[in-house]
């Protein structure tokens, strides 16, 4: 299962990604986590420590090399190239699994200890003035949309992205790639003024969208998020000593994390894994073939000199146990 964390900066999201992603953890799940934010902090709020968070590999770094290895045997991919970051998988590309180990996971992910149990880790790198220009912006998360787009997700597995909710990732397409997105939401205007946006592209693709309150102090917190987002409302974080003894550097064990914020984080799993039954494949191949068409016309074919239209293998459809090609 593939769940978006995002929101306004500050408003809580790696926080929650990382509650998210210890509770997954903790049940016994394979989870991969990654950091997809302008903020790189989700190592640190996994409790990595500075030293060993600088020291993560980038993804952004690494793009080729993920390139070249998704690509496979694909033929409709001449070379790297030519792959851009929404250029489909189709017949010969090699896929991406969550339990599995496989050449992007030793070059790109680390293990994480929590508590006992372990998540994978995977981080974008951090973002210089010059990624906020949009097409380099791009190329960082890009790594992370070519893994969502190769990725075939089974039931109580999970990917955890902690991403910004900019406009860049409603050009690229990245906001179809999640069976689940939390929008984090503050109970201020501010707070919930990225709701809106983000619900307008949600009804327009589909999308699952649910809003998690965070720092919700009382009825009066509630009840302003509640008129301001309806039912979208799921669950609420309140403030939390357990996160702040985190930020002090004095972790506690996960275990005594308050009751109401482990019941938000079950909610917010219950409603992932529901969704398992509303997968649609053919529905998620489409959209992604729909944002490469828009980004091959937009940039693409002339970036590369070529009609990047012809790297979409019009018979192939991602799913989660790939039938094997019928010979013609
Ligand atoms: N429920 C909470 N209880 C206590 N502190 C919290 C809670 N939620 C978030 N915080 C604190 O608020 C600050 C901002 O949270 P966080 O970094 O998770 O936000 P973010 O949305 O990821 O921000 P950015 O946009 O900078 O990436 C952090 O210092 C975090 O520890
Ligand atoms: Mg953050």
């Amino acid at each position: 299962m593939k769940i978006a964390f995002v929101g306004k900066g500050g408003s809580g999201k790696t926080t929650l990604s990382s509650l998210f992603v210890r509770h997954l953890a903790a049940t016994g799940a394979p989870v991969v986590a990654v950091d997809a934010d302008i903020n790189q902090h989700l190592g640190a709020a996994l409790g990595l420590d500075d030293e060993t968070s600088a020291r993560l590999p980038a993804l952004g770094e690494r793009l080729a090399f993920i390139k070249e290895y998704l690509r496979g045997s694909n033929p409709r991919i001449a070379s790297v190239d030519t792959m851009i970051k929404t250029t489909p998988p189709g017949e010969g590309s090699r896929l991406l699994r969550i339990r599995e180990n496989n050449p992007v996971y030793d070059a790109c992910a680390r293990p994480v200890e929590l508590d006992g149990a372990t998540a994978r880790l995977m981080v974008t790198g951090p973002f210089t003035e010059a990624d906020l220009g949009v097409s380099c912006y791009h190329s960082k998360t890009g790594a992370v949309e070519l893994c969502l787009n190769h990725l075939v997700d089974g039931r109580d597995e999970y990917m955890v992205v902690d991403m910004t909710a900019g406009s860049d990732s409603f050009a690229s397409g990245m906001f179809t790639r999640f069976d689940m997105t939390f929008l984090v939401a503050e109970p201020t205007r501010k707070g919930v003024s990225v709701y809106r946006q983000y619900k307008e592209y949600a009804r327009d693709f589909g999308i699952a969208l649910r809003v998690v309150g965070n720092k919700v102090q009382g009825q009066d917190d509630l009840d302003f998020l509640r008129e301001e987002v309806g039912d979208d409302l799921i669950a609420t974080v309140g403030h939390s000593d357990w996160v702040r003894a985190m930020e002090k550097g004095r972790p506690l064990a996960f275990a005594r994390l308050e009751d109401g914020n482990r019941a938000t984080l079950r909610t917010l799993q219950a409603a992932a894994d529901a969704m398992y039954e509303h997968r649609d494949w053919d529905r998620y191949t489409r959209q992604m073939v729909q944002f490469h068409l828009k980004n091959a016309r937009s940039w693409g074919n002339e970036r590369t000199g070529g009609d990047l239209a012809s790297q979409v293998d019009p018979a192939f459809v991602l799913r989660e146990q790939p039938v094997a090609a019928q010979p013609a």
